[in-house]
């Protein structure tokens, strides 16, 4: 066992952040060997209790739950910031041609590597990760994340029609590429897997029929797709599928609405849309700059809690801006201005926070697992220093209380507040 002194973050399950100014983390294995939270809490109070431990001492410094990216591309790393007019123009000028690049294992297995690190680099510890089509990509990318003791999810692209060749699949052979990746990665040390249609427009009903039948026959195994992002893609949705209610029932009429399913965007929806995803606990995975990037529109924050659905945050790398959770968490409390009707401030600090960490292990199913820092939850941590520039120096040397220092960071933080990254205990 190992213990940390500083300043500690953790959520209690009302979503509330816990703070210790002087705060004692233990770290250790549990009985299955897995290196684990093994106590957590006031210095003082628990010191005497771990007297024959090691302690480093981090004076100054705030130990917190490594982030959670509940939707990232990562074959897009180096689509980040190529303009246009909306989502459809950029995926057929943009992202298509790109990611037929990851045909080829070693060119995926090197972006794997730039992409992993990047997401350690800004926090994250665990990520729900589309691959592209090949299953190369994801061999690629399991075998990276396998070898560094990352908790990350991600899954081969489903796309048998309206894609480009180099990208597009075929049903029969798509769905078995799934089912031998899902037996090969899924459960497999910190791996897990998602079925991975990329949105309904690509998919054809033979594809999306075979990816519900997978989500029936592994329960366990995620499902992510992409829905309700951008009016244009709305309107081909309905042309494609004149039966469905709603391009959100599109997904439910195939099987493919389930707890650990986690659907990107989920913007322009109406109340029965917000309804199917909270009967079916489905998540959103919310991504305020790629929204804001692409000009799709606003997650309506009040609406979801209206209704009662789970969601969280996510950086849509390359739809979105930056790897950063302090960025993401900041376009977030812009959107939940914008979408505010009731007075006060529309998100503070620890619902943002929330809904980078605890929050996204709610939406994953992974509660008490990953996203938090409560005793049992698995070592993934980051040291956060909140002096890392001047500026941010100043602002939090004059915060009087836990709402103004977490704001500070959101606001003026980055990668460079990031001075140390835990995983696994490592
Ligand atoms: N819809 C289908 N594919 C994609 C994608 O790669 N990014 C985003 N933002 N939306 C999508
Ligand atoms: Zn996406």
């Amino acid at each position: 066992m190992r213990g940390y002194r500083g300043a500690v973050l953790r959520f209690a399950d009302d979503r509330s952040a816990l703070y210790e100014e002087d705060g004692l983390l233990v770290i250790g294995p549990d009985a299955a060997g897995r290196q684990v939270v093994r106590a957590v809490g006031p210095y003082d109070k628990l010191a005497p209790d771990y007297e024959g431990i090691a302690v480093e001492h981090l004076p100054g410094r705030i130990l917190a739950p490594g982030f959670i990216d509940l939707h990232v591309h990562f074959p897009q790393t180096d689509v980040i910031g190529s303009p246009a007019d909306g989502l459809l123009p950029w995926l057929e000028n943009y992202t298509f041609p790109h990611e037929s690049r990851f045909a080829d294992p070693a060119y995926a297995a090197e972006v794997a590597k730039v992409f992993l690190d990047e997401l350690v680099r800004h926090g994250v510890t665990t990520a729900l990760t589309f691959a592209t089509s090949h299953p190369q990509s994801v061999d690629a990318l399991m075998a990276e994340a396998q070898s560094r003791g990352l908790r990350l999810i991600a899954g081969k692209v489903l796309q048998d029609r309206h894609s480009p060749d180099g990208v597009r699949d075929e049903a029969v052979q798509s769905l078995l590429d799934t089912e031998s990746l899902i037996r090969r990665w899924h459960g497999t040390d910190r791996l897990g897997y998602a079925i991975t249609p990329r949105f309904a427009p690509s998919c054809s009903e033979e594809q999306l029929r075979g990816a519900g039948e997978l989500a029936a026959k592994y329960p366990d195994v995620w499902i992510q797709s992409h829905v309700a992002e951008n009016k244009d893609e709305i309107r081909w949705v309905h042309e494609l599928f004149p039966a469905a209610r709603s391009y959100l029932s599109v997904y439910d009429d195939f099987g493919l609405m389930r707890e650990r399913a986690i659907y990107a965007h989920c913007i322009h929806f109406d109340d029965e849309d917000r309804a199917l995803m909270r009967s079916t606990g489905a998540a959103a995975a919310v991504s305020p700059t790629s929204n804001l990037f692409l000009g799709s529109g606003f997650f309506d924050y009040e609406g979801a809690e209206r209704v009662g659905f789970r969601y969280g945050l996510a950086s849509d790398v390359g739809g979105g801006t930056s790897f950063s959770p302090f960025h993401t968490m900041l376009a977030a409390y812009y959107v939940g201005r914008e979408g505010q009707t009731k007075p006060g401030v529309s998100l503070g600090p620890q619902a943002l926070w929330w809904q980078h960490t605890a929050g996204a292990a709610v939406a994953l199913g992974l509660e008490g697992v990953v996203g938090n820092l409560q005793p049992g939850c698995e070592a993934d941590f980051v040291v956060l220093d909140p002096g890392a520039t001047p500026l941010l120096a100043r602002k939090v040397a004059h915060a009087r209380n836990l709402d103004e220092l977490l704001f500070s960071l959101v606001v003026l933080g980055d990668d460079r507040v990031i001075e140390r990254v835990v995983v696994d205990g490592h």
